[in-house]
């Protein structure tokens, strides 16, 4: 593309502004700027103008398998898990490619640093974790781990020089998610430098397009793994290739199971596992209504009480299906820093723009069938998501005191 096209293409789309700058690059920064531009999927900007369909759905909740059920069937699920995971059928996705931008730590999350006496990075808990079951199967488990363009080559440094934190190196796979430009609240891309569009990662509900992309669905394939436990970077007591998770899933006859956590209150802002129209979904806590928020089941508890954790066992039959289908833009409000019109570096402390995201939530609804999957609070639900208050450094760093370890 060059200048003109770039031009007449900007004028058209009413973002001339990205041009402000063009003038004082070098020719390197010009010739960039200009790739840039020819990238830019504008569609995704139609997202900030459609109305959203105003479409009657039928919303009930589904019973949790609660702990009691569990425990009862424990031994059963967990041999099942085991069997499974011992024959290569399971793998894992580290969802990696947030920006954290509430927590506002300068660098990838997962190489945040939560010990106090010795190191306890959020990535070598996650591996941890999983060397547990690990151990327990005497089964390597395929481990990817999806990343964004700026973060890649900060956190496959990290891993490199932890020694991938005991983990067998040729288990872990990276790989990096697209990018989407951000805007303003008027829909005007952002610039993040004179000759830089501000990208920021499209989101977490694309790991599996972004895996395949990246060519390893050979792995996949090859291995014949059957099931992908999804989870996100920032919950530093989840359980990770839970055998007796996979196995409910397995003996239970679901297609897809979500770990779930009962909720603090009706209220508490966690998104809940219910049938939409005869479809798995995510009633996320704003579009929850008074009336559901109360409602109770014929147990007598409320009927809509187990939020989800971002820890999900997907069939990769299923997700393979899942491919050719245009998942959902949502458009997020955060804090995008941006130059501004004198040129200067705005590092903004309240949203100011907007980013456009597919959610992993969003996967659910293709799926015939989702068991929601109670796991203790206490000892599974301890994720860093702010700097201070609820579900920060603080109360996960409490959290795995009281699960015993020393930080
Ligand atoms: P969050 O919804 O907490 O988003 O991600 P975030 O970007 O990490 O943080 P904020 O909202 O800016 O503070 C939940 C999980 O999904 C991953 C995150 O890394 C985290 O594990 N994620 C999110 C991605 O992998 N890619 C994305 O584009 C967004």
């Amino acid at each position: 593309m060059n200048y003109n096209e770039a031009y007449e293409l900007l004028k058209a789309k009413n973002q001339l502004h990205i041009l402000r700058y063009y003038d004082e690059l070098d020719n390197e920064g010009k010739e960039s700027l200009l790739k840039q531009i020819s990238d830019i999927d504008f569609s995704i900007l139609d997202n900030l103008h459609a109305k959203e369909e105003k479409k009657e759905s039928t919303i009930v909740p589904i019973k949790a398998m609660m702990l009691e059920d569990i425990e009862k069937k424990r031994d059963e699920y967990k041999s099942a898990g085991l069997k499974a995971i011992k024959a290569g059928d399971l793998a894992l996705v580290l969802l990696a490619g947030g920006q954290g931008t509430r927590l506002g730590f300068d660098g990838p999350k997962g190489t945040l640093n939560v010990g106090e006496t010795k190191d306890m990075f959020i990535f070598q808990l996650l591996v941890e974790h999983t060397l547990d079951v690990v151990h327990e199967s005497g089964t390597w488990i395929h481990f990817f781990i999806m990343t964004n363009v700026k973060n890649h080559e900060q956190t496959t440094t990290f891993f490199r020089e932890h020694d991938y934190f005991g983990y067998n190196r040729d288990y872990i796979h990276f790989f990096r998610q697209e990018m989407v430009p951000s805007t303003d609240f008027d829909g005007k891309i952002l610039l993040e430098d004179k000759g830089r569009i501000c990208l920021s990662p499209n989101g977490n509900g694309g790991w599996f397009s972004s895996l395949e992309r990246a060519g390893l669905m050979d792995t996949i394939v090859k291995d014949n793994i059957k099931w992908i436990n999804v989870f996100s970077v920032d919950n530093v007591l989840q359980g990770i290739a839970d055998p007796v998770f996979l196995g409910a899933v397995l003996k239970e006859g679901y297609v897809s199971g979500g770990k779930v956590i009962k909720k603090a209150d009706p209220h508490e802002r966690v998104g809940v596992l219910c049938m939409k129209d005869g479809k798995p979904f995510i009633v996320e806590y704003y579009e929850l209504s008074e009336e559901m928020a109360y409602e109770k089941n014929e147990r007598g508890e409320y009927a809509y009480n187990y939020g989800v954790t971002l820890n999900y066992m997907f069939p990769v039959d299923k997700l393979m299906n899942l491919l050719d289908k245009k998942m959902p833009l949502h458009v997020v409000k955060k804090k995008v820093p941006y130059i501004n019109n004198e040129g200067e570096l705005v590092k903004p402390e309240e949203p100011n723009g907007y980013k456009f995201e597919t959610l992993a939530l969003d996967m659910i609804g293709y799926m015939e069938t989702c068991l929601p999957f109670e796991v203790v609070r206490e000892k599974e639900f301890a994720p860093i998501k702010n700097a201070t208050g609820v579900d920060s450094i603080e109360t996960a760093k409490a959290l795995l005191v009281k699960n015993g370890y020393t930080l």
